[in-house]
């Protein structure tokens, strides 16, 4: 039995020292059924072999060296840029120098690596690695924000910690396996969303008590950011509005901070028209205290009694005012989750509310795991068995995707 074709991707090889994690990132590729056309620049074939590339792909590598190629070859070679751009679907640059990433933000096309860049229409994914303070420099923040502003293109950011200049701090090429299966995603990648604005809340809101103090929850936002990644990467245009979380922003996800229910209600108020799916993932206070004091309020042996006032009931306020765009509770329980799910399915007017318990070990807040059951207003409840949220969060979205063919093949 043959399996599926293989798929056929470049692998660039920047010169730094972070050239020799390129062969696991080669063979990680290839064990993921990619055909890699490694090529390498004059400085990465400083720091590792091209045979150790071509023995892990199976494939020769291309160089810029023209001194032992004959006059057929170089000849051969002047289109060979044009015919690699054709025939493969993914450019990977890793380690992306800050020489590689200037001379692709400014279109400079002096050797086959950046004229292969230029000549490329497919996914490009750059993986910058450098030393902290070339990182930090200007002129590198403004390269890589015009190639992140291009169509098609994906950058895995470097981690932190120990660099190869003695010093600590942001540059590392992350490990080859997250970037294979960050290039496994797209690769993959389902473009069932491609046209559908995604409006998402995620996060906790924090009420202020005084200056200095507020009330605020366990929720830690990694559910609906899980559900916001999964949406962009599926080609929707989501606009994330969220409270106060320490997670990076998925790529190509627009943004709206936020910190008390207020704030949020009036963001999502505002951008609600824009949006077909609307996912409300975010835990928001229920109450908070109307006149906060301009000052710290001091301790004293008295007892203090707080007075709280209900916040606005964002999901249900879009529960009246919506048209035919798909509405998604979530509820928190630590008890009867379905039961109560389905009374906020009526009383908020969603098309399905997504429930999880709160008080389990492992699952829920703040936790990577997760295990839910969707409850829609009309059909079946399912329950998703517990998995790590961005997996749920495809199942989610499909769930979602259901509903819409549902509707549509009633004629609603
Ligand atoms: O807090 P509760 O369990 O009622 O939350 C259920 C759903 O309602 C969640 O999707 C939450 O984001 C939303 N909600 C809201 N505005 C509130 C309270 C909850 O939109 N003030």
């Amino acid at each position: 039995m043959t399996g599926p074709e293989p798929i056929p991707v470049v692998l660039g090889v920047g010169g730094g020292i972070a050239a020799y994690k390129a062969a696991e990132l080669a063979r990680a590729l290839v064990k993921d059924n990619c055909r890699v056309q490694t090529v390498m620049t004059a400085a990465a074939r400083e720091f590792i072999t091209p045979l150790t590339l071509a023995a892990l792909t199976s494939n020769k590598v291309i160089t810029d060296l023209f001194s032992d190629r004959g006059a057929d070859e170089i000849l051969a070679s002047a289109v060979e840029h044009i015919q690699v751009a054709r025939t493969h679907r993914m450019l990977i640059v890793a380690p992306a120098t800050a020489d590689l990433l200037a001379k692709f933000a400014h279109g400079l096309a002096g050797d086959f690596l950046s004229t292969l860049y230029l000549a490329f229409e497919g996914e490009v994914v750059l993986c910058p690695a450098m030393n902290s303070a070339m990182w930090a420099h200007p002129a590198t923040i403004e390269n890589l924000a015009k190639l992140a502003a291009r169509p098609r293109h994906h950058i895995i950011p470097p981690d932190s910690g120990d660099l190869a200049c003695g010093t600590t701090g942001p540059g590392r090429l992350p490990e080859p396996a997250a970037i294979a299966a960050k290039v496994h995603r797209i690769l993959h990648q389902r473009h069932d969303l491609d046209g559908e604005t995604i409006l998402i809340t995620a996060g906790p809101t924090r009420e202020p008590l005084d200056p200095v103090r507020f009330i605020s929850n366990r929720s830690s936002g990694k559910m609906g950011y899980a559900i916001a990644e999964a949406a962009a990467e599926r080609g929707a245009r989501v606009i994330l509005v969220s409270g106060p979380v320490h997670i990076p922003v998925p790529e190509g996800v627009e943004l709206v901070e936020t910190e008390t229910a207020a704030r949020m209600h009036d963001a999502v108020m505002e951008r609600v028209g824009q949006a077909s799916i609307i996912i409300k993932a975010a835990a928001v206070a229920d109450y908070y205290v109307a006149a906060v004091p301009n000052q710290k309020v001091k301790k004293t042996a008295m007892r203090l009694s707080l007075e709280l006032d209900p916040t606005p009931d964002i999901l249900a306020e879009i529960g009246r005012v919506k048209t035919d765009q798909i509405l998604i509770g979530f509820a928190a329980e630590t008890q009867n989750m379905v039961d109560e799910a389905r009374r906020k399915l009526k009383t908020k007017n969603c098309d399905m509310v997504v429930a999880n318990l709160v008080n389990q070990d492992g699952t829920g807040f703040e936790s990577d795991d997760n295990e839910v059951a969707l409850v829609p207003a009309e059909g079946d409840v399912v329950r998703l068995d517990r998995a790590p949220k961005r997996l749920l969060a495809d199942q989610i979205l499909d769930r979602v995707l259901g509903l819409r063919l549902q509707r549509h093949a009633r004629g609603r």
